[in-house]
């Protein structure tokens, strides 16, 4: 089971992704989250990422293509993936169109989380992470039972740095401008599942499921 997660910054791809992988035995393979790794890490990769991801940036594709074709030619990924944030520009789309045909394998699913952009500039501004866990929450959406504390396992709870406004709406701007096309991209390969994610999690994640398992 070889699928797409695509949605707008704060869309909820993050959110539906964990709960995807609860069910369904495939890696999920964020490509902000490996950027995000590197970063901490101090790799070559990270010096590379970090002034577009803080601009809120995409980081160009020679770069982020070239991670996304080792990652998924990895063992545990030739069961399926489910990719969260790539591919984010038409060249990424047209690169994992070729990386999927050297390895004999198709995508079987593109889901298109859709929530009208006047709502996203809250959720990215309110989400805060388990630093310990990576869980997501939102302050008023998804709030934690004891303030600034993971449910899960007590972490201490962080706002990501590119969750600032002024990064956000760069964000924003990118993404929607990038996304259209790769929109018609996959709806002409007739891959292409389109959810409301403007609903509640739970509502959400009933339906991206059902599509899942009914592949
Ligand atoms: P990345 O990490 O991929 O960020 P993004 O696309 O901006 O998306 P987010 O992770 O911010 O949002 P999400 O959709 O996962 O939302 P979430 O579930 O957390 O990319 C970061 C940067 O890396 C990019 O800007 C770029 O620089 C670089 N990059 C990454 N991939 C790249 C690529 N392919 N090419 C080039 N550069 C790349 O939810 C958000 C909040 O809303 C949370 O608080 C959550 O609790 C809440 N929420 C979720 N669902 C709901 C709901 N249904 N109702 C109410 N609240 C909800």
């Amino acid at each position: 089971m070889n699928i797409i997660l695509m949605g707008l910054p704060g869309a909820g791809k993050g959110t539906q992704a964990s709960e995807i992988v609860k069910k369904f035995p495939i890696p999920h393979i964020s490509t902000g989250d490996m950027f995000r790794k590197a970063i901490k890490d101090k790799t070559d990769l990270g010096k590379k990422a970090e002034s577009y991801m803080d601009r809120g940036e995409l980081v160009p594709d020679e770069v982020t293509v070239g991670i996304v074709k080792e990652r998924i030619s990895e063992d545990d990924a030739k069961k399926g993936f489910l990719l969260d944030g790539f591919p984010r520009t038409i060249d990424q789309a047209e690169a994992l169109n070729s990386i999927m045909q050297e390895l004999d394998r198709e995508i079987d699913a593109v889901i298109n989380i859709e929530v009208p952009e006047e709502e996203l500039m809250n959720r990215l501004t309110g989400r805060r992470i388990c630093e310990k866990c990576g869980t997501t929450y939102h302050l008023v959406f998804n709030p934690p039972k004891v303030e600034g504390v993971c449910d899960l396992d007590g972490g201490k709870l962080y706002q990501r740095e590119d969750d600032n406004p002024e990064t956000v709406a760069n964000r924003l701007e990118v993404n929607v401008k990038q996304s259209k096309p790769i929109i018609t991209y996959y709806q002409d390969k007739g891959v292409l599942r389109n959810i409301d994610g403007s609903r509640d999690i739970d509502e959400v994640t009933k339906d991206v499921i059902n599509i899942l398992e009914n592949l």
